[in-house]
């Protein structure tokens, strides 16, 4: 059988740690490209180093050229500056418009038919980027954030409670931001809706501190942002598309029609196979999770409207 290979652009905190989760699963060699002189080189050796003591036979090649890339499947995007406290994902704009437009058009040349995932800032609109850069299909143009945001909402509900953080599932829909949707209704700890073991008061706080997610890892580090649970994300992601698992994931997906919504980056929940996103899921919304939903799609909308002003300057 062939050797799979999955690329990873920016070796830095989140693609560093991708990297590292993915040998450390063994289901592909990774090519691992940065700009910085040295750092995919010294990063990929020191993980080849790791494999004879964990245990491990991936291949890991650094390199600040995309040559390493050839013949990924799959390719994350983390390539970009990451927020610094008081920044908002917004002002993280322009800058990396242009990494990641210039990562997107390397990335099309040597791997024409991967499916690209999208971790870097702001992230509905970074997606959205990469999806007009590259004119491929929204099967193959995905963002990371669901998964995230959903992480962090299962994470503290489970700490609410006292249960196992294994067992909590849970859906955070929407743009990657302030604006972002945690659906408490489809919340559950082993099947029993958290709206039977939580009051409301309890509810809100965490679909707050969820919103507040990533700034409060960011206020906690001072220099930096979250990498250990994006990374998680983005290899759950990738190893769904790679192993053709068909994981229900919500996902930032250019959408066509669905949740009455067009042309618009958002995260919904979809189907990841080895296409890429095989089927977006429409669940019933409550008229308020409609109105937020909508409310967030149009923030991301402006987002993206920025995106093209400050590109086409
Ligand atoms: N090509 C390749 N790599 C680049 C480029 C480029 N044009 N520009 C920057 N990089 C690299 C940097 O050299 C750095 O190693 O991207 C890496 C980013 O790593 P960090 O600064 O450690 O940032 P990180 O915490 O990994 O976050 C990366 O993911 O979660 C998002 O908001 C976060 O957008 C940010 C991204």
């Amino acid at each position: 059988m062939k050797r799979r290979k999955v690329g990873v652009i920016g070796a830095g905190f989140v693609g560093a740690t991708t990297a590292q989760r993915l040998a450390e699963r063994n289901v592909a060699d990774v090519g691992l490209v940065d700009i910085m002189e040295g750092i995919p080189q010294g990063k990929a050796l020191d993980l080849e180093e790791a494999g004879p003591v964990v245990g491990y036979g991936a291949r890991v090649s650094g390199s600040q050229s995309y040559d390493v890339l050839a013949g990924s499947e799959v390719v994350v995007i983390t390539a970009g500056m990451p927020r610094k406290p008081g920044m908002t994902r917004d002002d993280l704009l322009k800058k990396n418009a242009e990494i990641v437009g210039g990562v997107v058009d390397q990335v099309k040349k040597v791997a024409p038919d991967c499916v690209l995932v999208v971790v870097s800032n702001p992230l509905d609109a970074m997606t959205y980027l990469a999806y007009k850069r590259t004119g491929w299909p929204r099967e193959r143009v995905i963002g990371m954030a669901g998964v995230l945001d959903s992480a962090r909402f299962r994470s503290f509900i489970a700490m609410e409670l006292g249960v196992s953080l294994r067992d909590v599932q849970a859906m955070v829909l929407g743009g990657h931001g302030d604006t972002m949707v945690p659906v408490a209704r489809y919340a559950t700890v082993s099947g029993i809706p958290i709206t039977e073991l939580l009051p409301k008061e309890a509810i809100d706080r965490m679909t707050q501190r969820t919103r507040d997610g990533g700034v409060e890892i960011v206020n906690l580090l001072k220099t930096g942002s979250a990498y250990y649970a994006p990374s998680a994300s983005v290899v759950s992601m990738v190893e769904s598309i790679l192993l053709d698992e068909k994981r229900v994931m919500p996902c930032c997906v250019s959408l066509k029609g669905e949740y009455n919504l067009k042309d618009v980056f958002v995260g919904v929940p979809v189907v990841l196979g080895g296409k890429g996103v095989e089927k977006v899921i429409e669940v019933k919304l409550s008229a308020d999770e409609q109105k937020a939903l909508e409310a967030s799609a149009a923030h991301v909308r402006e987002t993206c409207a920025a995106l093209d002003r400050v590109t086409a300057a």
